[in-house]
């Protein structure tokens, strides 16, 4: 028996699983620090354009079909509408965060204080520092999921175990070493249980090689597109929300069988963050 091997064009059709999302609108957006090399205070935000770009991803949610619950925005806290970074969860267990910087540590009680409210039963806060869904990525099909771990500028490597012994699921250790990524969000987007777009460049050699073992069918992306924050993107399996202005990832994308979903998040890039950075799975 002969059997030929589709063309990239030709990949069976991509199936989105309808998700659940937790943001956060950024009623106090503001940069006035910068713990992050993208954070220019000195360059004003347009909090109303920031606005209605986070109402824009929120509608895009909404008209592909997933679930978008809101966490209240607190004053003094201007980067909370990075709900990412604000816990993990997985099989309805909620590993909260511990920030890196004084700045943002108030984010952390507010998450746990949602879930908690939300009847999560177990809301589990950290030993060590965890940036959430920003350092920690869950990939693989359902039940046998491994966490992507990312560490070198945020989470503690310390938070791996810790993550490990909480969710029940093996990490995968991932050193970033360019400031310009500093989450692993920003140089990973987990694009279905076995597919990842990445920029290697982001990481050591070692996670390099482990990466390339591990996700035989990655998307390289041209670092014209990171540079973008590109890889800050979301993906129900499919559809794949992703900063309009990576526009060559969009393409490749859509080579893979995606849907390219872009949305302007230019105002939110100005605290270093794009549309996976606003937006907080919930797995139940
Ligand atoms: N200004 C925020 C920080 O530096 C941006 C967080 C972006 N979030 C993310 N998931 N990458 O902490």
């Amino acid at each position: 028996m002969t059997s030929v091997l589709p063309l990239p064009s030709e990949v069976s059709e991509r199936v989105a699983t309808p998700r659940h999302y937790l943001m956060c609108r950024p009623e106090h957006f503001a940069v006035t620090y910068a713990i992050n090399p993208w954070m220019r205070p000195d360059i004003p935000v347009d909090l109303a354009l920031a606005l209605r770009q986070w109402d824009e991803l929120r509608a895009v949610y909404l008209d592909l079909g997933h679930r978008v619950d809101l966490l209240e925005p607190l004053p003094g806290l201007p980067d909370m509408v990075y709900a990412a970074n604000g816990a993990t969860v997985l099989d309805g267990i909620v590993l909260g965060a511990r920030f890196r910087y004084p700045q943002r540590a108030g984010e952390a009680a507010a998450h746990a204080a949602w879930f908690s409210a939300a009847g999560y039963e177990r809301v589990v806060e950290p030993e060590f520092v965890n940036e959430g869904e920003g350092d920690l990525l869950v990939v693989g099909p359902e039940g046998e999921e491994t966490v992507l771990a990312g560490t070198g500028f945020r989470t503690d490597p310390r938070a791996h175990a810790e993550a490990e012994r909480v969710l029940a699921r093996p990490v995968l250790p991932l050193e970033l070493v360019d400031p310009l990524y500093y989450h692993l969000d920003t140089a990973v987007a987990v694009l279905d249980p076995v597919t990842i777009a990445w920029l290697p460049a982001a990481f050591s050699p070692a996670s390099q090689a482990v990466l390339r073992s591990r996700f035989p069918d990655a998307i390289e992306a041209d670092p014209a597109d990171a540079a973008v924050l590109g890889l800050n993107a979301v993906s129900d399996g499919r559809n794949v929300v992703l900063p309009a202005q990576a526009t060559g990832l969009a393409k490749t994308l859509a080579d893979r069988g995606f849907t390219a979903v872009p949305v302007d998040m230019s105002e939110l890039l100005k605290g270093g963050g794009g549309p996976k950075c606003c937006t907080l799975e919930v797995r139940a």
